[in-house]
């Protein structure tokens, strides 16, 4: 197990889970324990709350320098305008979030989000100097039937057909298969590696070499006992932790499994 020249990046999506007074109290326990034992080299380490609790979270994770980038869980594609209840990825820029997941599954299922929604997504969080994390996944249906591949890599095609290298480089895609999301099923690591290579291979058909430094994460039912193991994948370069994030000592573990 190590870190590789790409680094390694743990991403905590709350979900709507966590007000803002429990928030504060989490970022503080990950906060003392980050102090106690610091992420190995090369690891980083993000929270996604709710919109409620961003302005919150910036706060403390500011003043108290804890060592954890900011995310949201999504956002709209346009600046600004008559779009009731949506946040823009302007806002969520100007409170200083570094990463932002566009296309999470519970959105493309429970909200209508398209393959051209999520690509708008994209275009907004770029747009606006912060970082996609670009989530990907087949669902149950598609594993049994063989079409995973094909419906994974049209999902990447989608968000990064025609984009200049360097965006490329620097956005984060997620590969959390549907039925390993919130099941205590977790790919397996050589699942996760298959697909995730696959992942890095569209990529470079994209956008060559440049795919080379994009970091591809993991996503569904990880925890602390299976971190290690799809850690050490070689295409595996982070995890996107859903429930075991909303406790700070099993993030934190999660966050140092690279060590
Ligand atoms: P779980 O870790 O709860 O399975 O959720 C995964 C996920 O959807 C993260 O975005």
């Amino acid at each position: 197990m190590g870190v590789g020249e790409r680094g390694v990046l743990v991403s905590g999506n709350w979900k709507m889970h966590i007000n803002h007074f429990e928030a504060l109290k989490l970022v503080q326990e990950l906060a003392a324990l980050l102090r106690a034992q610091a992420l190995p080299e090369g690891c980083a380490a993000s929270v996604h709350p709710p919109f409620t609790s961003l302005r919150t979270v910036q706060t403390a994770v500011e003043t108290d320098r804890v060592p954890l980038a900011l995310g949201a869980q999504t956002c709209h594609h346009a600046d600004k305008g008559a779009f009731t209840g949506e946040v823009s990825a302007e806002m969520l820029a100007k409170l200083n979030v570094r990463y932002v997941i566009a296309g999470h599954s519970e959105r493309r299922r429970g909200c209508g989000e398209t393959d051209e929604m999520v690509r708008a997504k994209v275009d907004a969080i770029l747009r606006h100097g912060m970082v996609p994390i670009v989530c990907v996944g087949e669902d149950a249906d598609e594993r049994a039937s063989g079409a995973a591949l094909d419906r994974v890599r049209a999902q990447v095609d989608a968000a990064f057909d025609g984009r200049p290298s360097a965006a490329v480089a620097a956005a984060v895609v997620a590969y959390e298969p549907i039925w390993a999301i919130g099941t205590g099923v977790t790919a397996t690591p050589d699942d996760a590696e298959q697909m995730c290579a696959a992942i890095r291979a569209e990529l470079a058909r994209l956008a060559g070499p440049a795919a080379e430094t994009t970091r591809i994460q993991y996503g569904g039912s990880v925890n602390p006992d299976n971190a290690a193991e799809l850690l050490a994948q070689p295409n595996v370069d982070g995890l996107l932790v859903g429930g075991a994030s909303l406790e700070a000592a099993s993030f934190h573990a999660i966050a140092r499994a690279a060590g």
